[in-house]
């Protein structure tokens, strides 16, 4: 039947996007890299309005959670305070110049950034959160206080992920150990971990990424 073929070779078409798009995102030089399917598993999921990317640096995560266009990604950088000036002038170029052709081959609409110090940032935030991603400095202290911080601006049932979970267990590993709620680990590529106080959700991850 024409529809028949029509709709299987639009699924076609939309499977061969969804492969170059992800191919082009997981090309961006990061330790993130391994986390995408998950980011647009996710995103579709829950059907967010706001995501915050704490961290963007070259832009893999920001254009992972934004690659389905569902809601807002802002990211959000301040870039290396106590680095030099070029490796900071790169990852921003490179952020910029990966979001423009993402933006350019359709793949993206709905990305912004915000490049200020946190305290700035904070201070103006409105925007009820339904997905935070922490990808900041790697010490207990430092994910302590952007969660914290971000905590008010949360929605009820919102899901926290926090990369870097096993590269620093004795940091950033123990305070996801010490959240008191339902979590998931993703233990490759650096540990991304995810919590919630959606139970449903978290054993939904569970059972869609847990290899047996
Ligand atoms: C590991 S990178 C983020 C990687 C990114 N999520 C990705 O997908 O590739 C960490 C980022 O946190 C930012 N960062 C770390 N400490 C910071 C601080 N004190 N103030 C502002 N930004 C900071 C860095 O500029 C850097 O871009």
């Amino acid at each position: 039947m024409a529809t028949a073929t029509l709709s299987k070779r639009s699924s076609k078409q939309s499977e061969a996007e969804e492969a170059s798009a992800l191919k082009f995102i997981s090309s961006i030089d990061s330790t993130w890299k391994g986390h995408e399917k998950f980011a647009l598993w996710l995103t579709q999921k829950m059907q967010p309005k706001t995501i915050v990317d704490l961290g963007f640096d070259r832009a893999l995560s920001t254009l992972a959670f934004g690659y389905k266009n569902q809601g807002h990604v802002f990211g959000i950088d301040w870039f290396y305070e106590e680095g030099s000036y070029a490796e900071k002038s790169f990852a921003l170029d490179s952020a910029f110049s990966n979001i423009s052709y993402a933006i350019r081959l359709n793949y993206v609409k709905n990305i912004h950034l915000i490049i200020g110090p946190h305290s700035d940032v904070l201070k103006k935030w409105t925007r009820k959160i339904d997905v935070l991603h922490i990808d900041w400095a790697h010490t207990y202290r430092a994910v302590k206080y952007q969660y914290d911080s971000w905590q008010k601006h949360l929605k009820d049932e919102a899901v926290i992920l926090i990369h870097d979970v096993v590269s620093h267990p004795n940091e950033v590993g123990r305070f996801f150990t010490e959240l008191p709620f339902p979590k998931f680990l993703f233990p490759n590529d650096h540990g991304l971990g995810v919590v919630s106080s959606n139970v449903a959700l978290i054993q939904e991850i569970e059972r869609e990424f847990k290899k047996i």
